[in-house]
């Protein structure tokens, strides 16, 4: 049955976020100081941006990072996928003790697409995190706002199937207009438990350009819409390489092998990120 009612404020948003062309998105995760402090290759977070930015469909970042470190003629040229829980810092061993850390009113009048929050499913905190998902979800829908469901992994969690699809499914069923989870193996049973919500892929911890632009294919080709890739792409070697190795996976179904020659192609530019 065909659904006739749009909720014109979210749909006009998602087509922000996820190109409606090819129903894909390459968003660029560059949210990582907010509970780690400098880190490596956002240390000069503008020229992070002003080198990656043209390149990525949406933007996901923090409210400081949005201030300070978007260029002003940029502003408005991407759209933002504003975090919006925080609270912690890896100083502490339990990285879930989250809150909600900036308002919906907030991201609004930041011409946000969406904002993200976290959740920590299996930790000590899990109830607090899905209730700061689940209140989000009440405040925006009011305004037309998606939430992206982060399903953040705990140490002491396996990024295995039968744990990412539990917390994923979890998210959704709270009323997530997007999932963000980490790629395992039979990553298309994840993509089915959550359908028809979209799932974009996190890259976790830089490895190598082969090893990440084959995970970013082989979880497209599972049904994932797309990538909210960080590390292994601003603190790549080659990071204009690498996020126009991602699009050529994301937007135009280039193979690996085909990706890779994107990523050396743009070995004469190569620049790495303070
Ligand atoms: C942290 C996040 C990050 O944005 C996420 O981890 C994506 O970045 P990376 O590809 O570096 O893992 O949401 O909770």
């Amino acid at each position: 049955m065909v659904n006739t009612y749009v909720d014109v404020g979210i749909q006009s948003r998602m087509n922000k976020i996820i190109c409606p062309k090819d129903n894909r998105t390459v968003m660029l995760a560059i949210d990582h100081p907010y509970f780690q402090g400098p880190t490596s290759g956002l240390r000069d977070m503008s020229k992070t941006i002003q080198m990656l930015m043209p390149y990525c469909d949406c933007l996901m970042t923090t409210r400081g990072a949005v201030r300070h470190n978007i260029p002003v003629e940029y502003m408005g040229s991407k759209p933002i996928m504003l975090r919006v829980s925080g609270g912690n810092s890896v100083l502490f061993e339990e990285l879930s003790d989250e809150q909600i850390t900036v308002s919906i009113k907030e991201a609004v009048r930041m011409d946000c697409a969406g904002v993200a929050v976290s959740v920590f499913i299996g930790s000590s905190n899990q109830q607090r995190t899905i209730l700061n998902l689940t209140d989000m979800i009440n405040e925006a829908e009011d305004y037309g706002m998606p939430v992206l469901a982060v399903t953040a992994v705990g140490k002491a969690m396996a990024r295995d199937l039968r744990y990412l699809a539990f917390a994923s499914r979890i998210c959704q069923d709270a009323g997530a207009r997007m999932v963000k989870t980490y790629y395992c193996e039979e990553f298309d049973k994840l993509i089915k438990a959550c359908a028809p919500t979209p799932v974009v892929m996190a890259g976790g911890k830089h490895t190598s350009p082969p090893e990440a632009i084959e995970m970013a294919f082989k979880a497209v080709q599972a049904g994932a819409v797309g990538v909210d890739m960080g590390r292994n792409i601003f603190q790549d070697e080659n990071p204009l390489g690498m996020i126009k190795a991602i699009r050529a996976v994301v937007h135009d179904n280039k193979n690996p092998q085909e990706a890779m020659e994107v990523y050396k192609s743009c070995a004469g530019e190569a620049c790495k990120l303070e």
